[in-house]
């Protein structure tokens, strides 16, 4: 949540900031601001709403020419999304301009000091905080920026990557992280800094990881990086594997069309170089410890939103190879509830910013409890693999659209290779299994291809219930999360009641909201698999349509069975069960894009959302 750039070196520092800041907004939209240092004055631009209310205001007022400067894009947490509350903020002597990313836990105490000492503060943000901290501590360390940083750091509690900006020291930036992301960008005479490499991949695609409690400071030509006591820190350097062309939209109207098209291909990416020529698993690249792999119990995944949905699906794939039970927790829920982890547990943590701070949080309590962790992610470098003990990167590419759609295709690909992996080592399947499910995954980056080709149909439904006040999502087995993330996706593009339910439960009280007309979109299991749950979905559609419901079946082609109890079919191509959602979910995604769209919505950036959500 919130984006946050960086920039000092030969160019015109506006510009590298508001294009960066346009790569990040994804992070948040409730405001934007920048400033740069000019002649000895530090200049202040923001504007409550999307960048393109900062913009207007630049045009309107045009900022100096600079080559130092930061910039932000708020998602708000403290203060409503005003003005006033957005970033930068100034502190009192117009010396210090900082951002912040993340929540200032204590902020209450210090901002009760500063009023105590005198300082007015006039913004309800806990950001404001400490540029004023900042500037007290400056002149007490005869202007060394980057003390005054480390001391106001180790003051705060929370999660934060604060920059700051010195009017008197026009060639540097200054930036701390605890909690919160935070990577440098390597360039030749000018550097960066930013949440996320999106940011600057147009300039450098050489970068930095920097770890907990760490403050780097920024010239042209330098960059260095200690921890909050001062200390020098190495930090790791790699490199983008994706150029700045991967982060547009390459010709489609959305960010969220473009991902959704270019699912085939994270497909094909997540399960690329996993697989010997003698069709077994090689997942050397995580470090994943065979003997841990063996010797452990049970498997916990830990995940939020789309991700725990991915974790849902993954549950009855790898309870089916490996025999072992898999929970999967919500990541937000998990370490308040004590819950049973400790040496013989895998827990598996899913997230594709790898920044989420509820993910994160529970991560670090599975640690505490001396359980092995796995991350399964999308963004290298970030905080949720380099806490791990072993690390999957899905490789599905950038995504920006705030909503989530390779992402999750690409989690089940990984949960699915590592509960391959497992049945591998501890010997559960014959290689001839193995190579089977191995065969059914290669098919499915040209499976994924085939629903691409046909969404014609579930478009034009889109458009035709886009008045609809509600819509339920049936599914059984794995079309059950498939019909949670189906709801999930309506809900957060569309803006309207959207529940996924297990198809079976339905009976059990939600079938009361059945009523006439009500769109119902049922995940119609295969014919072929495990016939029984075919014939019982078909009992469940009956039980709606009784009730008036409209139905619109997501089933198979060759599924003849089923058109007699559908008012509508989209086809899917069949595939296995266990391979049902990463084509079942493609057409969901669509419904809920074109709906939204109809709706005349933002639909990359929905309300109230954010792509990182980096707060508890
Ligand atoms: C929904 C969506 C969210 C994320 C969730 C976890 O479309 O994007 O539900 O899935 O916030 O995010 P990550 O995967 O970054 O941990």
């Amino acid at each position: 949540m919130c984006g946050i750039v960086g920039y000092v070196g030969q160019k015109q520092a506006l510009e590298v900031v508001v294009a960066g800041l346009r790569r990040l907004e994804y992070r948040g939209y409730d405001s934007a601001g920048v400033a740069v240092i000019s002649e000895g004055v530090l200049e202040v631009r923001k504007r409550a709403g999307k960048l393109a209310n900062l913009e207007e205001l630049l045009g309107a007022d045009p900022l100096p020419q600079s080559t130092t400067g930061i910039g932000h894009t708020r998602w708000a947490t403290h203060g409503g999304p005003t003005d006033h509350n957005a970033h930068p903020h100034v502190s009192e002597d117009t010396r210090i301009a900082v951002i912040h990313n993340g929540i200032i836990e204590n902020f209450a105490e210090l901002r009760d000091e500063l009023r105590a000492a005198g300082v007015q503060l006039t913004s309800e943000t806990d950001t404001e905080v400490a540029a004023h901290m900042l500037a007290r501590e400056v002149p007490i360390v005869d202007g060394d920026l980057p003390e005054a940083m480390r001391r106001v750091c180790r003051r705060l509690e929370g999660a934060f990557t604060l920059v700051a900006l010195d009017r008197e020291q026009p060639d540097l930036v200054v930036a701390a992280r605890r909690n919160s992301p935070l990577v440098v960008g390597v360039g030749e005479g000018e550097n960066f800094l930013a949440s996320d490499v999106a940011a600057f991949v147009e300039h450098t695609r050489h970068a930095l990881e920097l770890g907990q409690d760490q403050v780097v400071v920024l010239t042209p030509d330098d960059i260095t990086v200690t921890d909050f006591a001062g200390e020098p820190v190495e930090v790791r350097p790699f490199t983008v594997d994706w150029d700045a062309s991967a982060a547009e939209k390459g010709g489609y109207d959305l960010f969220m069309l473009k991902e959704i098209a270019e699912q085939p291909k994270a497909v094909a990416d997540a399960l690329r170089g996993r697989i010997s020529k003698d069709h077994r698993i090689q997942l050397d690249e995580t470090d994943l410890d065979e003997s841990v792999l063996r010797s452990i119990t049970k498997v916990v995944v830990i995940a939020c939103g789309t991700a725990a949905h991915a974790g849902m699906v993954a549950k009855y794939a790898i309870e089916h190879w490996t025999r072992l039970p898999v929970e999967v927790e919500l990541a937000s829920e998990f370490r308040y509830r004590d819950p049973i982890v400790g040496p013989d547990s895998l827990v598996i943590a899913i997230s594709q910013s790898g920044e989420t701070m509820d993910t994160l949080m529970a991560l670090r309590h599975a640690k505490e409890q001396g359980a092995r962790t796995l991350a399964i992610c999308n963004t290298v470098g970030s905080t949720i693999p380099r806490e791990s003990d072993a690390v999957l990167y899905t490789y599905a590419g950038p995504e920006i659209a705030v909503a989530s759609t390779k992402a999750f295709l690409t989690q089940i690909i990984a949960a699915y290779l590592v509960g391959l992996y497992l049945a591998q080592v501890r010997g559960l399947m014959f290689e001839d299994e193995i190579r089977a499910v191995l065969d059914e995954l290669d098919e499915m980056p040209s499976k994924v291809d085939l629903v691409l080709d046909t969404t014609e149909h579930v478009r034009e439904l889109a458009r035709e219930l886009a008045d609809s006040t509600s819509v339920l999502f049936l599914g059984r087995h794995v079309g059950f999360p498939v019909a949670l993330e189906g709801a999930l996706k309506l809900k957060e593009l569309a803006y309207m009641h959207a529940e996924g339910f297990p198809a079976g439960e339905l009976k059990h009280g939600p079938i009361a909201l059945i009523e006439e007309g009500v769109p119902v979109i049922v995940i119609v299991p295969s014919p072929r698999g495990r016939a029984v749950l075919h014939d019982k979905i078909v009992s469940n559609i009956q039980e709606v349509r009784a009730r008036g419901a409209l139905v619109i079946a997501i089933a198979e082609e060759g599924d003849e069975a089923i058109a007699p109890f559908a008012d509508h079919i989209v086809r899917v191509p069949a595939v296995p069960t266990l391979m049902q959602p990463l084509v079942s979910t493609v057409p969901l995604q669509v419904f809920a894009c074109e709906m939204a769209t109809a709706k005349g919505h933002d639909v990359d950036q929905p309300r109230n959302l954010a792509k990182s959500v980096t707060v508890e």
